[in-house]
């Protein structure tokens, strides 16, 4: 008796453990909002919004008829690394179809870069055609809009 006692006790704590390191996570990103501007007819750009809160991000979004200016307010200043919709997380602007594994990299690690883009529309991303991202690149960018590799899918 006193065996599965000590048994049981030990699945207990393993269980709350486990269960306080899920609730950590869960809120790690539940308290990042992301700032979301985007035009009001892309629905590839509201597919993304649904994606993130569904991966437990708290978005707020602005429909606007032109995002370029907001870019270019936000720093990004080069068209070859725009894409559709653009947003901030924590300082950090996410051009396009950034993936939340990325998202969520970009906060733990905390790089001196001024964000990351999905330039163009890559077709299987999440938010166009494939919500496990594949055959694209993830890019960070700096100030100097110098690009570099930041995901491979
Ligand atoms: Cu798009
Ligand atoms: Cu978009």
């Amino acid at each position: 008796m006193r065996v599965r006692n000590d048994v049981i006790r030990q699945f207990r704590f393993v269980f709350i453990m486990l269960f306080t390191l899920l609730i950590g996570v869960k809120s790690v990103s539940a308290e990042e909002k992301v700032v979301v501007w985007k035009s009001p007819t892309c629905g590839c750009c509201e597919a993304w919004v649904t994606y993130l809160e569904d991966e437990g991000f708290n978005v707020v979004s602005h429909n606007i008829d032109d995002v370029v200016p907001i870019k270019n307010r936000l720093g990004l200043k080069d068209p070859a690394l725009y894409s559709c919709h653009t947003a901030v997380v924590s300082g950090y602007v996410i051009e396009g179809h950034v993936p939340a594994m990325d998202i969520r990299r970009l906060l733990n690690e905390r790089p001196d870069i001024l964000g990351l883009t999905a330039p163009g529309m890559p077709q299987l991303s999440p938010g166009m055609a494939s919500i496990i991202p594949k055959n694209y690149d993830v890019l960070s960018f700096n100030e100097a809009q110098q690009a570099e590799v930041y995901s491979r899918y």
